[in-house]
């Protein structure tokens, strides 16, 4: 991964809970994020005492790289939310430049908490759809904008191929949201959810809170 083929935006603990409809007791258990990239998910739940660690290729770069990469390009992603702006709903940010504010700040939440939790393996440079991690390390992996989101880019094979890894990782799987980057619903996500439940797990879409992208309110979730 070249850094300058990636565009870091980040979201914070209280969207994650949204996103992943995720309880108290949920945050007790020991979660895997899965691509949280410059997210302050982490570094929040840490200072609640919470264990999480996240997985992004990004992660093989330095606080200062990442940084300097979030300066590049936060005028363009500013200016495409700005042009789509009809592609979302405003109920919980006034505008593109609210967004902007919030996303900054966790990203600066993130990059002042990334070194020392590089060093504690909070962040590990991991990448789907193979990672290094024995069967069951985990409680819940949860993996935000990546999945079904990407699905112009990630094939449908690749899908699979990382729910299957998820699963050997994690008792319990949540991905949100369930849409593309055109806001219709991801193609692959039937083909996910027929292979889970033929391999005997449960697996179901489950509307959630958090509803920034038009018709993006569910998040896929699977038990073994
Ligand atoms: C749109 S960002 C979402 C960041 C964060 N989850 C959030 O919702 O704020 C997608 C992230 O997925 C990461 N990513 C890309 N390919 C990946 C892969 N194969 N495995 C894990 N993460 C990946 C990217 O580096 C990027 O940080």
């Amino acid at each position: 991964m070249k850094l300058d083929s990636v565009i870091p935006w980040g979201r914070t603990r209280d969207e994650y809970r949204r996103m992943f409809n995720l309880t108290e007791s949920d945050e007790q258990k020991r979660i895997l994020g899965v691509g949280d990239g410059p997210a302050s998910f982490n570094a929040e739940m840490q200072q609640l005492g919470h264990s999480v660690v996240s997985i992004d290729p990004i992660y093989r770069f330095s606080a200062g790289e990442i940084a300097t990469r979030i300066e590049q390009t936060y005028d363009t992603v500013i200016s495409q939310l700005k042009a789509n702006a009809e592609h979302y709903n405003w109920t919980d940010f006034r505008d593109a430049d609210e967004v902007g504010i919030q996303r900054m700040e966790a990203m600066r939440q993130f990059l002042a908490d990334y070194e020392s939790g590089k060093q504690n393996g909070r962040y590990q440079t991991e990448s789907l759809p193979e990672t290094s991690f024995s069967d069951q390390s985990f409680d819940l992996a949860l993996c935000s904008h990546l999945l079904f989101l990407y699905s112009a880019h990630l094939s449908e094979d690749f899908h699979l191929q990382a729910v299957r890894e998820l699963l050997r990782l994690a008792a319990e799987v949540r991905i949100f949201p369930v849409i593309d980057l055109t806001n219709q619903p991801s193609a692959f996500v039937d083909t996910v959810l027929a292979e889970c439940r033929q391999n005997g797990h449960q697996a179901e879409l489950i509307k959630v809170a958090y509803h920034f992208q038009k018709n993006g309110d569910q998040m896929l979730c699977i038990r073994r």
